[in-house]
């Protein structure tokens, strides 16, 4: 088959690999309709991940066709359209009976860098490295399905595949984004970043019942799109102070809930965003903080800072004490996109939601090396690409 492969930091291929097959009872096997590639995608193809290999098949956000299914499998069956959650969860664990199933115990082999890094593993995910379990992803005509009998989810054919791509994994990040705020009526939530992520997080605070969102970015269609979604904006780029303008904006207090949509490749142009920069360069950090450090500096006292970018590792004098000193809650992790398949397909079919208005891109797999160059370099023009093997 033909799978989209990592060859080093921003090098991918589309190239010829051997067919994936059973290896255990409860794996099935899919035939991709649709994948997409992801903003954590990219810290992959930008080398931010240790431990990728050179042939590693990425993709982590895909869908498609039942063609084969191990003897335990008894709820999918041959032809059944699913969509396959981010994380690989074996649904039997503690964290996995709890609904956490980005902590599953079981579906990370690779746990023991993580473990001695950051203390927790965490669950396995598709074509994201050996520290993540070396599962190969699904950007490629066909993938694996560990645990096939607990993660994907039945399409009905009343809904297209641009309609419930997203419940793979962006949809649920950005509606768990905001369902950790708790949002009360007549609140303000800041969401940092009008990528694919925050604009799922947009939609949802909306959907909670906030009153008012306040997106920051910098790229103007970016920024469109979530004023279409009724968010006020603001252009980091053109304040000094983005702290004190978000506190501005809120009757001095600042925001009652807040969400980094960005995590740690974050861009910033203030000495302070250049000096996260530098660290992360010089390797004296491996997170970039410019938004967790706005994020907590901004939030109103006892609001909650809702954290769904990505952070791998060490950050250098991390401001603890502003979260202390006001009170704040900080909710973070992977997505335990699981749960949320099927009450979010619900809130698609019913028209909640329109996941596909933020597709910028719709090409064939072949294409898709061209697409992380755009992705990672045209944001304004690049929203989310969709890969159709
Ligand atoms: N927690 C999870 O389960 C989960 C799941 C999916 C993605 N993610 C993470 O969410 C983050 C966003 O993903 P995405 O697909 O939307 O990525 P993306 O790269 O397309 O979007 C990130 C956006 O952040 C903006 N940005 C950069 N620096 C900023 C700053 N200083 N202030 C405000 N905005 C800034 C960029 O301009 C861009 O529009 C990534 O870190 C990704 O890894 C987490
Ligand atoms: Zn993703
Ligand atoms: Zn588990």
């Amino acid at each position: 088959m033909k799978a989209l492969c990592w060859n080093g930091k921003k090098e991918v291929s589309v190239e010829s690999v051997a067919d994936p097959k059973i290896l255990n009872p409860r794996d099935s096997i899919i035939k991709i309709t649709s994948t997409a590639i992801c903003g954590s995608d990219l810290h992959l193809y930008n080398g931010r991940v240790p431990t990728m290999k050179r042939g590693d098949i990425l993709g982590h956000e895909f869908m498609g066709e039942v063609v084969e299914t191990g003897k335990a499998v008894k709820n999918l069956k041959v032809g059944d359209r699913v969509v396959v959650p981010f994380p690989v969860a074996c649904g039997n664990c503690y964290p996995c009976s709890q609904g956490k199933v980005s902590g599953c115990q079981n579906s990370n082999p690779g746990w023991m860098p993580l473990e001695t890094l950051v203390g927790e593993p965490g669950a396995g995910m598709f074509g994201y490295s050996a520290l993540y379990g070396s599962y190969a992803g699904g950007q490629a005509e066909y993938a694996r399905v560990p645990y096939s009998d607990f993660g994907p989810t039945i399409v009905p054919s009343t809904l297209t595949d641009d309609q419930v791509l997203f419940l793979s994994d962006i949809f649920p990040t950005g509606y768990q984004a905001a369902e950790y705020c708790e949002i009360k009526r007549g609140d303000t939530i800041a969401v940092w970043g009008c990528g694919p992520v925050g604009q799922f997080a947009i939609r949802s605070a909306f959907m909670l019942g906030a009153e008012r969102v306040i997106a920051v970015d910098r790229h103007p269609a970016r920024m469109r799109l979530a004023e279409m979604a009724g968010a006020e904006t603001v252009n980091y780029e053109d304040s000094d102070d983005l702290v004190e303008l978000l506190k501005q904006l809120t009757g001095g207090i600042g925001p009652d809930h807040c969400i980094d949509a960005v995590g740690m490749e974050a861009h910033g142009t203030s000495v302070y965003g250049k000096l996260e920069r530098g660290k992360q360069a010089l390797k004296m950090q491996m997170d970039n903080a410019t938004v967790l450090r706005q994020v907590f500096q901004s939030c109103a006292p006892g609001g909650t800072c809702s954290i769904a970018g990505v952070y791998v590792g060490f950050i250098d004098k991390f401001p603890f004490g502003s979260i202390f000193g006001k009170g704040l809650t900080v909710k973070t992790g992977q997505c335990n996109v699981h749960g949320l398949m099927k009450p979010l397909m619900e809130r698609i079919a019913n028209g909640d939601i329109n996941p596909p208005e933020i597709i910028s891109h719709r090409v064939a797999l072949d294409d898709a090396p061209k697409m992380y160059e755009l992705f990672e370099a045209e944001k304004d023009e690049c929203t989310k690409v969709v890969l159709k093997p």
